[in-house]
């Protein structure tokens, strides 16, 4: 269930040595092919690495773990965003499993990497430490009150799940840069600019995470969510898209 997983998800910085079977390590390959996109023509690429062969791949500080998993992509409109949102499919779904994970936003392609298209980020996995475990309370997230998400005076009773669970997603050095218009039935959805450009990647990133969970919710209680570009923008926001979400799933 994604809202249980949701509630319980942390960063896990620290991990047993524990090893994963060659059926779980199959069932993580499924999971990355069941991930759905956000635009139907993305091409996005999870590569699965032990410890062992990571510096060959990626430099730079990442977090230590038994397992990464290497996202990259083809530049195209939205692509960080699009990463975001399938990479915090497969977060959920290893929380689920019982899986710990960590994005790891400060590594690079080392020389000679066999990383496909563009490197976007790295995620770190594994069984969580003894004394690392998930969070067993709302109240132990460290984030901004829900209204500081909110833009304008947008109270909405039946969108208001929806942001509260946007509220609980990951974002890089916790900057927690989205925030959500509610118009009606519809989310606009914008992110503050970065102070520093070097910011710009991950909070795009950051962006189609948060956007994950409002899907991931609208899916678990059987919404349907028209995603679309409108013509939003507002000083200092960056706007990316609108989310409007309906009752009903679609007749196909
Ligand atoms: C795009 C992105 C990049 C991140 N990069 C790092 C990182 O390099 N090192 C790290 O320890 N945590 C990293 N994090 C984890 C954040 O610090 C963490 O999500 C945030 O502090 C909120 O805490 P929580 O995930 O436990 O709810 C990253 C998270 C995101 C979404």
């Amino acid at each position: 269930m994604f809202t249980q997983a949701a509630l319980k998800r942390r960063s896990v910085r620290n991990y047993s040595d524990l090893k994963f079977s060659d059926t779980l390590k199959a069932e993580i390959g499924i999971a990355i092919k069941n991930l759905k996109p956000l635009y139907d023509d993305a091409v996005t690429n999870f590569k699965f690495c032990p410890a062992s062969l990571i510096n060959g791949e990626v430099k730079g500080k990442l977090v230590k773990a038994p397992y990464y998993i290497i996202i990259s992509a083809k530049p195209a409109d939205g692509y960080l965003e699009n990463v975001g949102f399938m990479a915090e499919q497969l977060v959920i779904w290893l929380t689920e499993q019982g899986i710990g994970s960590c994005y790891c936003g400060m590594g690079r392609p080392a020389s000679g990497a066999q990383i496909s298209d563009t490197y976007c980020i790295t995620l770190a996995l594994g069984y969580p430490a003894e004394g690392d475990a998930f969070r067993s309370d709302v109240h132990q997230f460290k984030r901004k009150e829900i209204g500081s998400y909110l833009i304008g005076d947008s109270e909405n009773d039946f969108l208001e799940p929806f942001i509260h669970f946007a509220r609980l997603a990951p974002s890089a050095v916790n900057a927690q840069p989205v925030l959500f218009e509610m118009d009606g039935t519809s989310i606009h959805v914008y992110r503050k600019k970065p102070m520093l450009s070097k910011m710009e990647q991950m909070q795009r990133i950051d962006t189609g995470i948060a956007i994950a969970h409002i899907f991931m919710y609208a899916w678990e209680h059987g919404y349907y969510i028209d995603a679309y570009k409108d013509i939003k923008e507002k000083n200092r926001l960056i706007y990316f898209i609108t989310l409007n979400i309906m009752e009903e799933t679609r007749d196909e």
